[in-house]
């Protein structure tokens, strides 16, 4: 590294060609030898030295001190004060400006080489330092987000002019100010800034205005203020625009959610209809379906799903005539053929609806059973969809406890007595063992 390039100012001429020496045997390079405070600017605008050595007393109307703050603050140039004698008043006032460092003549070499070096350093620093801070302050005030950093005593110590918007208090207004004076909310819901909790959360802020605005909001600890111990540093947003669109959004799904009930209603009113021996057979199977799901405590959205699909579960009886269905003597092996075939008839029929749920295969498999005897596909426990699984049971608890055109209601009694003895072979244990708990203890009823 090529050595620094130094501005002497000293106003005694022989002074000056001591210093001048000095500095050339150790190496440095003399800008210029300078007299008077304005002669320093006029230099280093000329020449840009890396550091400035000069007298605290000088003549003409700027002494030393005066020099030093506009070579630091404007040109980033560093001062090292030489003098003869300070008095109390001169060093606190060249303490006001940023010292880098005083040589008290007579000095050595060593002793200017090592001052000289220091201050040279020292400056880097404050200048990298500087460069940081405002790289850092430009990234804050051009950032999207409002941010607010509170001191260790909570008073406001920075707040960008996103945050000056949201809240309507401008940064004069602000700083110095408790956060919460600030930083008003609808309900204090939300945990305190001090809190350990660094999760995004939900809040409506007051404006100054008395504006409601929704806001996303999170908090983080600073690791020192100041030398004052931790602060904190809050970011936060408008999501109004984002809240609006989530109720659009919901709204618009609960709409589909009823045109979609409305419609499975419609369908499984008109099966109904032609077959009256089965009327309230899927509405019933889909109360117990539903409930069975909740004792298992399936997903919300699988039980909206369930629901939908028991209600139209034999859609497929469509396809079988009418005389079959009411038939009111046992069927023949060909009969029976024919209605297995509802399953894939309701599959087919369900297939090409873009339901958010399953709902096709649902139906497919509502008469898979787990050691695989089931139709139409023959699959077994794990292949079974739950739902299916959940429906296969409460359609045969309900099928069978009630009247059919070949034989009266077995009752519940036997259904259940069916299902416990098929528990595990044809039906999914955990299943069986929540539709018993439910009628026996929980006093569940299907109508
Ligand atoms: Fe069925
Ligand atoms: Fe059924």
């Amino acid at each position: 590294m090529s050595k620094a390039r130094i501005l002497i100012v000293e106003d005694e001429n022989l002074v000056a060609r001591d210093l001048q020496n000095m500095v050339r045997l150790l190496g440095y390079e003399v800008t210029g030898v300078v007299q008077t405070g304005e002669e320093v600017i006029a230099s280093i605008n000329r020449k840009k030295p890396d550091l400035v050595l000069m007298d605290i007393v000088l003549k003409g109307n700027l002494d030393g001190i005066s020099v030093a703050a506009v070579t630091w603050e404007e040109y980033g140039i560093p001062v090292v004060y030489i003098t003869s004698f300070a008095d109390d008043l001169t060093f606190e006032r060249a303490k006001l400006t940023e010292p880098f460092g005083y040589l008290i003549k007579p000095f050595e070499e060593r002793e200017l080489e090592l001052t000289i070096e220091t201050a040279l350093y020292k400056a880097r620093m404050q200048l990298l330092l500087r460069e940081k801070e405002q790289w850092l302050s430009t990234i804050l005030r051009s950032i999207g987000d409002g941010i607010i950093v509170l001191n260790a005593e909570g008073l406001i110590s920075f707040i960008n002019p996103v945050a000056q918007k949201i809240t309507g208090w401008s940064e004069k207004e602000a700083l110095g100010q408790k956060f919460e004076q600030v930083f008003c909310l609808q309900n204090q819901s939300l945990p305190s800034p001090w809190s350990e909790d660094f999760s995004p959360q939900e809040a409506v802020l007051v404006s100054r205005d008395g504006l409601e605005i929704p806001i996303e909001q999170t908090s983080a600890p600073m690791p020192t203020d100041r030398g004052l111990g931790p602060g904190r540093v809050i970011v936060f947003r408008d999501i109004t625009s984002r809240k609006k669109v989530e109720r659009e959004l919901q709204d618009s799904w609960a709409r589909l959610q009823r045109a979609l009930q409305g419609t499975v209603q419609a369908i499984s009113t008109t099966i109904e209809m032609r077959d009256p021996y089965t009327a309230g057979h899927q509405r019933r199977v889909a109360k117990l379906a539903e409930a069975i799901a909740r004792e298992l405590g399936l997903p919300e959205a699988g039980v909206e799903g369930l629901k939908l699909a028991a209600e139209i579960h034999d859609i497929g009886k469509i396809y079988v005539p009418s005389e079959i269905l009411s038939k009111p003597t046992k069927l023949t092996e060909l009969e029976y053929t024919i209605i297995k075939t509802h399953p894939q008839a309701g599959y087919e029929i369900l297939k090409n609806i873009e339901f958010p749920w399953p709902i096709a295969q649902i139906v497919l498999q509502h008469h898979e059973r787990i050691n695989g005897s089931g139709y139409p596909k023959g699959l077994k426990g794990g292949e079974i969809l739950p739902e299916a699984r959940i429906l296969a049971v409460a359609d045969v608890v309900e099928a069978m406890s009630s009247h059919r055109p070949y034989r009266p209601a077995f009752g519940i009694d036997r259904a259940l007595e069916e299902i416990k003895q098929n528990r595990g072979v044809l039906y999914g244990t955990s299943e069986v063992d929540a539709c018993l708990r439910l009628i026996t203890e929980k006093a569940f009823t299907l109508d």
